[in-house]
């Protein structure tokens, strides 16, 4: 049974200037004590799917419009409000990128961490507060009885940080929910942060969903991934498969926009283009604009996610250790292609948006006849 399932979630915000489509239809499964990696560029839908996991989506512009998420056993999307409440911090955790928005300027550390620990569990101001020095010390904050009577804006960035790891964990949550934690920290603090939260995480068995827009962070922290794109779950496997054997181009594109891959002297190549504007509907595959292996069926329709080349037929796995390796797309690179960064098949052109005229040239395939790009594109 899985700890977390989430089942064709739907997230749209009706604004004045039109219905975002933030998250199109989304499913994953999450097992107890998993560690999960949500990635993708900027706008991509990952801290929505979290805030409507949640049950924070802004209102009254975010509603869940469609699909489920069931948690332990409980369906969140009709849990009532109080239930929802409860279960938020006590089974739930959630840090954020900016520590400042979750602590309260006016009230001391402690006031805060007692306050917390005494909301959910039954114990007295003074076990409370031993628990709170506890606490401070595991995450390795210094002098931790002066520390108690500080306020957050007298803790640096990084200690605020730990603070809120500490007070997420110290509820013993089943699962716990990072959106870019690191991402306001000073880069020499971004990896002490990401250890301890791996660390802590790992030793108390909680489940963790980390989001980040950087492939390199998860790396070493997640054993699954999940790739978005434009509010879709493009590409799923196991972390080692994701980097080993990309097999969506979006993937393969954020890849090869990282330092890290294929060594120091790699070459850094940015996905040229940008997200599609989620104002409108999606059609066809979001990310067809970009691509440099699409075929014809790309503008029309979004494909499933689907088991890669190579994957054992039967069962689809979609959570743990054995999760079978997706990808959501019409035409995948092979592993030459990915290493390379572009497909390499003899004569392949990338399919034109329907009604554009080829002879003109298209982006991606200028100056290319339809014949040859028909020829191409299958
Ligand atoms: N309050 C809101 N009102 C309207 N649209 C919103 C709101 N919050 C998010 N969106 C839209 O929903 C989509 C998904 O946004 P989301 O915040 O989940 O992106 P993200 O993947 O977390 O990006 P980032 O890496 O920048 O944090 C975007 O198109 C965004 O503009
Ligand atoms: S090949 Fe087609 S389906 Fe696959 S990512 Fe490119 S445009 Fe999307
Ligand atoms: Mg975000």
């Amino acid at each position: 049974m899985p700890l977390l399932e989430v089942r064709d979630l739907v997230v749209r915000f009706r604004t004045h200037e039109g219905t975002i489509h933030a998250v199109n239809g989304i499913s994953f499964d999450l097992e107890p004590g998993e560690r999960l990696g949500l990635v993708g560029e900027s706008g991509c839908g990952k801290s929505v799917t979290n805030l409507a996991i949640l049950r924070l989506l802004p209102k009254p512009a975010g509603r869940i419009e469609g699909g489920s998420v069931r948690f332990d056993g409980m369906d969140l999307v009709s849990l009532p409000e109080s239930e929802m409440r409860d279960l938020r911090g006590k089974e739930i955790a959630m840090i954020f990128q900016d520590p400042m928005t979750s602590l309260n300027p006016v009230l001391t550390i402690e006031e805060q961490m007692v306050e917390t620990i005494r909301a959910h569990r039954g114990v007295t101001m003074a076990e409370a507060r031993t628990r709170a020095l506890e606490l401070l010390e595991m995450v390795g904050i210094p002098q931790p009885e002066k520390r108690l009577k500080a306020f957050p804006h007298q803790f640096s960035g990084g200690m605020r940080q730990r603070v809120m790891i500490a007070m997420a964990l110290s509820l013993e949550p089943k699962l716990m929910i990072a959106d870019e934690p690191t991402t306001a920290l000073d880069v020499t603090i971004q990896a002490q942060v990401l250890e301890l939260l791996q660390r802590l995480t790992s030793e108390a068995g909680t489940a963790l969903i980390l989001i980040t827009h950087d492939l390199g962070v998860v790396a070493g922290m997640t054993s699954r991934i999940n790739v978005m794109y434009a509010g879709f779950i493009v590409e799923t496997a196991a972390t080692e498969a994701v980097f080993e054997r990309p097999s969506h181009p979006y993937t393969v594109g954020l890849l090869h926009s990282i330092p890290h891959v294929g060594g120091e002297d790699a070459e850094l190549i940015p996905i040229e283009g940008v997200p599609p504007d989620q104002r409108h509907a999606p059609s066809g595959c979001p990310f067809a604009p970009r691509c440099a292996w699409r075929v014809e069926a790309c503008w029309r329709e979004m494909p499933s996610l689907a088991p890669v080349a190579g994957e054992p037929v039967g069962r689809v796995v979609t959570s743990g250790p054995e999760t079978t390796h997706q990808a959501a797309c019409h035409n995948p690179p092979t592993p030459e292609e990915a290493a390379g960064g572009q497909p390499l098949r003899p004569g392949f052109v990338p399919a034109p948006p329907p009604g554009s005229d080829p002879v003109a040239g298209t982006p991606g395939a200028p100056g290319m006849s339809a014949a040859a790009q028909r020829e191409g594109g299958q």
